[in-house]
């Protein structure tokens, strides 16, 4: 695997989620094959549990780690060709991609959406400048619209939690003060599309996802009917994608505290588990008694984090 962006470079995923299970058994199980290896991680971004979880994988797997915030302590980087460097940008992403590639073997990025234009996030400027000026395999971190390690361990959890063969999953909109990239509801769209679970979306007018990614999901824009039998619930807050709207793209267009998950939307459920990606602003997306119950899955979703980078990267190893 070179590159590991989408549910589809994963190759068979029955096969991926065997791999994960076996090494939830045992996750030092592959420890050799990252011997003499080294993971070069970049984050334009802050992180906490990508940060923590993606060097841990790579420690199972005996790899070396270098981690780099390229905003502190790096020169500053400039991303578009053609632009006259004559601000308080330094260097240019098209030398340093290839020079960084020279200390590593694999490439991790964080680069969030910038919402300066839809185009250009959605064509993935800076996470395609990685992939084809490094010369190395490259996995998102999260990139500016998809979170594909997320929505691998938001699957590997509801594997591993799921009562019946196919849990009705329901991704909700909640509100956050503040415009958030599209990256974890794309993301979790497109791999329950590739799962066998019955997925429903909810969420305001004006929030629709990219087909591309939530294909022809069963959109309900009644949360509460959404919630109805649901076995999972998946809160998420996202921006304005700009489907409908493209002037739109980026912008918070609501601030409901209606859609804030709470014991009044779960006792609708099939006393469903609730599940976040996190950080979440508790109380905004989620009240304090939802996320404190026992049927709260934050942290065992965190965890799987670790699982599913494991995976990937000794997937990546064995292609070197
Ligand atoms: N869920 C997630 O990616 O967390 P961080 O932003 O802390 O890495």
């Amino acid at each position: 695997m070179n590159v590991f962006r989408y549910v589809s470079d994963l190759g068979d995923l029955p096969s991926a989620l065997g791999e994960a299970f076996e090494l939830k058994g045992d996750r030092f199980k592959y420890h050799d094959r990252g011997c003499g290896k080294t993971l070069l991680l970049i984050f334009f971004n802050n992180s906490l549990r990508t940060r923590l979880s993606t060097q841990k994988a790579a420690m199972n797997l005996g790899m070396n780690v270098i981690v780099l915030d390229v905003n502190q302590g790096a020169w500053k980087l400039e991303t578009e060709r053609g632009v006259v460097m004559d601000g308080d940008k330094s260097e240019h992403l098209l030398e340093a991609v290839p020079v960084m590639a020279q200390y590593c073997d694999i490439i991790g990025v964080r680069t969030f959406a910038r919402f300066e234009s839809r185009e250009a996030d959605y064509g993935e400027e800076i996470l395609n400048q990685f992939i084809r000026y490094s010369g190395r395999p490259v996995l998102s971190m999260e990139s500016a619209t998809v979170h594909p390690l997320q929505a691998f361990a938001d699957l590997i959890t509801i594997e591993q939690y799921r009562r019946k063969a196919r849990p009705k999953v329901v991704l909700t909109w909640a509100p956050h003060p503040r415009a958030l990239p599209q990256a974890v509801p794309n993301s979790f769209a497109e791999w329950m599309r590739a799962a066998d679970v019955d997925l429903v979306v909810t969420h305001p007018e004006g929030y629709e996802l990219d087909p591309r990614f939530v294909g022809d999901v069963r959109v309900e824009y009644d949360q509460m009917k959404a919630f109805e039998g649901a076995d999972f619930v998946y809160a998420k807050n996202w921006s304005c994608p700009g489907v409908t709207c493209r002037e739109d793209y980026g912008k918070v267009l609501s601030r409901d505290m209606a859609w804030t998950v709470d014991s009044r939307h779960m006792a609708v459920t099939n006393d469903a588990f609730f599940m976040h990606c996190l950080p979440v602003r508790r109380n905004m997306i989620v009240t304090d008694d939802v996320i404190e119950a026992p049927t709260s899955l934050v942290i065992p979703e965190a965890a799987n984090r670790e699982i599913s980078a494991t995976v990937v990267l000794k997937r990546m190893l064995e292609t070197l």
